[in-house]
């Protein structure tokens, strides 16, 4: 390994991004191709895989990595791999194989149809969601959000290499991000040039409070640096909004951490709420930006009561852990304990439930929703002033 980094997964960080020159032909070819149109998840996918974030895939799995991900949460090659990343489509729709095929997506800003890639279809197979489902998220509950939606794609999947041409569908829009949205290969430089050997990935959907800050700065206590890096892609009604998100981890790097240590990117991928694959989903992804250690604190990518508080740390021990590498860094459940006067675990803290302050997400939605902040034990005046902004509209 020349550069001193981690590894990419599977040895090769994979670049699916086509040059200029080559995307004006692709665009050319296109105009005469069949089309797919993708839903927002399909085109997150996309956008993983072009960059290499989703490495070793170079394009939407095919059936046999299909099944071996199913059933033993491995591609047919035998590397660590517990979510299928599936093109799917109707029937009707469904290209043959040795086409080519353009893939559209709809700019979430502006809903323009944009060209961001084309696939050469090596398979086509059918949509097994009797395997996916359960073996995926656990349940077969429609209620859960993730398997709701593998429920409602397609019934034919469409497998094959794609050449991507605009990795972001939409780079006007308010939630581009394109000061912080950096490829793996970028962050890999930046760790470089900071001479970061070590470095500790934080993952998250909701906007940072006290328990996510305390995560982080214990991770800084082991790691060279530290990449805050909140999910951006597709994520359910009711979630807070990604530019809402980066407001809070901006005011809060500003005034609470030192700042040759820390390194704030987005990063584009659709949640799944898979729990404890998508937290091995989500470590192979960091792994892929060149991070050796990562995050996983109470309850990680769950959803409502689907997963056990430790299911997304167990399973890295249930796990043959192959070639995975990067070390999952597994934190209890922590709050402010009024005793203490500090951030605490049950690992650090002696003193009961009736000391802590545990606030819910749908807790604090609601205290803004009245017009309250929430204190500054849970979120630093700093974040709840921005959460509060956001509230009154
Ligand atoms: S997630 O879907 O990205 O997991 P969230 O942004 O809330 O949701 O969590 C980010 C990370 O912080 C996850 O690893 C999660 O397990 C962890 N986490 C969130 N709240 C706590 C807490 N109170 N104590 C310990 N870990 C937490």
């Amino acid at each position: 390994m020349s550069s001193g980094l981690i590894e990419a997964h599977g040895g090769t960080l994979v670049n699916r991004v086509v040059s200029e020159s080559d995307a004006a032909k692709l665009k050319a070819e296109a105009s005469s191709l069949p089309s797919i149109d993708l839903s927002m998840k399909q085109s997150c996918d996309l956008e993983m895989i072009g960059i290499g974030a989703f490495s070793p895939l170079t394009g939407f799995m095919g059936e046999a990595d299909f099944k071996s991900v199913c059933d033993s949460m491995k591609l047919a090659s035998g590397d660590v791999w517990p979510i299928p990343i599936l093109l799917s489509v109707d029937k009707a729709k469904a290209p043959k194989v040795g086409e080519r095929v353009a893939l559209y997506a709809k700019a979430p800003s502006t809903g323009e149809r944009l060209l961001q890639g084309i696939i050469t279809v090596k398979e086509v197979f059918a949509h097994d969601k009797k395997r996916e489902i359960p073996n995926v998220f656990r349940t077969e509950d429609a209620a859960h959000p993730g398997a709701k939606q593998v429920m409602d794609e397609g019934d034919v999947c469409v497998a094959g290499p794609v050449d991507v041409i605009q990795p972001c569908v939409d780079p006007d829009g308010p939630e581009a991000f394109l000061d912080h949205r950096k490829t793996p290969a970028q962050t890999r430089e930046i760790f470089k040039k900071r001479g970061w050997k070590t470095v500790a990935a934080f993952q998250t959907r909701n906007p940072i409070h006290r328990a996510h800050e305390y995560l982080c700065k214990c991770a800084q206590e082991i790691a060279d640096g530290l990449l805050i890096h909140p999910l951006v892609g597709e994520t359910k009604p009711g979630d807070i909004p990604a530019g809402t998100r980066m407001e809070c981890y901006s005011v809060l790097i500003d005034k609470y951490f030192v700042p040759d240590r820390t390194a704030l990117t987005v990063m584009p991928a659709a949640m799944r709420y898979a729990g404890p694959r998508e937290a091995v989903l989500h470590a192979i992804i960091r792994k892929n930006y060149g991070c050796t250690h990562f995050i996983v604190g109470r309850d990680h990518a769950g959803v409502g009561d689907y997963y056990g508080t430790y299911d997304a740390q167990n399973i890295f021990d249930e796990l043959d852990m192959g070639n995975l590498k990067i070390l999952p860094l597994k934190f209890e459940h922590s709050a402010w304990c009024k005793e203490c006067g500090g951030m605490t675990s049950a690992k650090t803290c002696p003193h009961g439930g009736e000391h802590k302050i545990f606030l819910s997400g749908t807790k604090v939605r609601e205290m803004l929703a009245k017009g309250e902040k929430p204190p500054m034990e849970f979120s630093r005046p700093e974040v709840a002033e921005k959460l509060f902004g956001w509230a009154k509209g």
